[in-house]
Order: C-alpha cells, then sequence, then structure tokens
C-alpha cells in the first residue's frame, strides 16, 4: 500500500502512522462497521472525486441499516474526504476508504453504549485486479460459496461482516488459479463477484442481475446509465450460471474493478475469450467520464478547488 501523508480521524487529520486503534475496539471482534471505497481520478483540473454524494449516502444508509448513530452529516463526511485529499499530495488516482466504526470501552454482543468513530484514509491504487486485466480480462470460477443470504444479513449494507463471506470466496477462486469468483443467490441466481456487480452481453443486450441479492452499486448504476448512450439496449433481470457461460461477452463492474472482462467462467470461454467490442466501448466511455473529459457527466465529479 503506498502511505500517503495524513489519515482523517474523528474530525482532524493526523499522521498515517498515527491513525491507530485499540485491540478492543469492538468492530474489530464482532465486525459491525460501514465503509465505502470510492474512487477520485486525476482530470486536466486536478484530482476530481467520482460520484462523491452516492457514495456517501451509501456509507449513512449502511449506518442506519446496522444501527450505527453517524456522529457527522452527509456534507461534513463529503468535505472531510475533500479536506484529506487536498491535504495529502498524489499523483495517481487515488481510492478513499472512509470507515465509521464502533470504538473502544465496550465489550459483548450490544454495542448500543459502544462509541462510533470515523476515519477516512486515501491511497494512490491503481487497477485492483491489475493494470494488464483491464484489457486482456479475467478467469472466474463460480464459487462454493453463496452470496449472504437477505434472510440473514443486510445486503444493502456496505458492512465489514459481510465481507467475510466475500474474502473467503476470493480465497478459493485465487488458491484454485482463478482470478476472481462468482457467487450465486441461495436460489441459484448469479448474484455478484466478491467485490464486483456482473454484466453479461447477449445478442448484443446487456443484462445484469438486480440488486436484491448483489449491493446497490454505484458503478453498475453508472453503466447501465451510459449505455443508454451508446444505444445499447439493458435488461436488468436474472441470470443463471449456464447463462454466463453462453454469452458474447461478461464483465464486472465495481468502484474498484471498475470495468473488468471476464474472459472465461469455469473454464468456459465467454465469446472469443477476449475483451468484446461492447465491453470496450462501455470501459472507453467510461475512462472518459471520470477523467472529466465528457461535459454530460461532470455533475458527477467533485474537484477538489
Ligand atoms: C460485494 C460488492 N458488490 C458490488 C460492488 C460494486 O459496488 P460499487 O460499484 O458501488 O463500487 C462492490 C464494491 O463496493 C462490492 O463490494
Amino acid at each position: 500500500m503506498k502511505e500517503a501523508q495524513f489519515i482523517w480521524k474523528d474530525g482532524k487529520l493526523v499522521n498515517w502512522a498515527d491513525a491507530t486503534t485499540h485491540v478492543l475496539t469492538h468492530t474489530l471482534h464482532y465486525g459491525n462497521a460501514a465503509f465505502e471505497g470510492i474512487r477520485a481520478y486525476q482530470t486536466k483540473k486536478g484530482l476530481a472525486i467520482f460520484r462523491l454524494q452516492e457514495h456517501t449516502k451509501r456509507l449513512l444508509n449502511s449506518c442506519k441499516i446496522t444501527a450505527i448513530s453517524c456522529p457527522y452529516t452527509q456534507e461534513e463526511l463529503q468535505n472531510a474526504q475533500i479536506e484529506l485529499l487536498k491535504a495529502n499530495t498524489y499523483k495517481g488516482d487515488v481510492y478513499i476508504r472512509p470507515l465509521v466504526y464502533l470504538g473502544y470501552g465496550v465489550m459483548g454482543i450490544d454495542f448500543r453504549k459502544a462509541p462510533v468513530n470515523v476515519a477516512i484514509a486515501a491511497w494512490e491504487w491503481g487497477a485492483y485486479l491489475g493494470e494488464d486485466a483491464l484489457k486482456t480480462g479475467i478467469k472466474v470460477k463460480t464459487s462454493s460459496f453463496v452470496r449472504n443470504s437477505i434472510k440473514s444479513i443486510m445486503g444493502k449494507a456496505k458492512i465489514s461482516a459481510n465481507y467475510l463471506n466475500s474474502q473467503l470466496a476470493k480465497y478459493e477462486a485465487l488458491e484454485c488459479g482463478f482470478h476472481e469468483a462468482l457467487l450465486l443467490d441461495d436460489n441459484g441466481f448469479v448474484a455478484e463477484g466478491s467485490g464486483e456487480c456482473i454484466f453479461i452481453i447477449r445478442d448484443n443486450k446487456l443484462i445484469t442481475p438486480p440488486s436484491d441479492n448483489a449491493l446497490e452499486s454505484i458503478t453498475q448504476a453508472t453503466v447501465m446509465e451510459i449505455a443508454k448512450d451508446l444505444n445499447i439496449n439493458v435488461v436488468q433481470r436474472r441470470i443463471t450460471r449456464d447463462e454466463v457461460y453462453i454469452a458474447d461477452e461478461a464483465f464486472f463492474t465495481g468502484t474498484a474493478a471498475e470495468i473488468t472482462p471476464i474472459n472465461s467462467l469455469d473454464f468456459r470461454v465467454i465469446g472469443t475469450g477476449k475483451r468484446g467490442k461492447i465491453t470496450q466501448s462501455l470501459q472507453e466511455y467510461f475512462f472518459k467520464i471520470v477523467r472529466g473529459e465528457c461535459e454530460k457527466y461532470e455533475h458527477y465529479l467533485t474537484y477538489l478547488h
């Protein structure tokens, strides 16, 4: 990880090395914390945060769902992220990680009296699945882990505890020689990757599962929106694992993964086994937008000045 100079912690900028916490921090033991992953891209006008408002709103929604009372408003949290990016020096693109967690002072499952702490870190981070993966694509395995059931966990919330499932699915996929895992829901339909949403293309139609068994994804929403500009038909409906096998193209989307082509699922080559034409055109359009080269989507960017 490329360290920056400061981390924003409970209202103040502190040195990166000083942003520490006690071993009896409540969240460390029981996993109740809300977090976000946000990207800021280098543009001609300096760093621009992509869809800051939507991510910060989702952070507060996650807090609400898990009954964490965040001591900051959406505006304060947005300003904190801007303040942090201004205070640090970055040459490349940046990944921002706000975390609202339960701190030190209370132990046991009853968290109602635990203090709430907020930290925001931001560091330079390139392509999550590797720079090459954006062009050459990745090999994916259907996971033996079922995506967290909505009967027992709250999927609209981006909360730490939900990610044990993602971690184990990712671990299994990597150990088996794949790059990423695809999780099915508890009815056997395609849900999402360990940290991404999935799209397939069949007969020039772009298809992605609904977000009832996946995180309500900001990149997925962006891709569905921009596909229309490229006159691509978009359908949000359930898909099955074998439908991915016979798709013409497939790709993952996410703040970290951006738009990453999928070459194969469970050894079945998808389409030509290379990045497809529609995937490439969506990628090119997406990167223009995040780099501030598309007037129509300037409102998705927050510049620092
Ligand atoms: C499990 C999961 N699904 C989907 C996504 C994609 O969401 P977004 O596009 O909002 O980053 C993420 C990333 O945050 C994720 O962790």
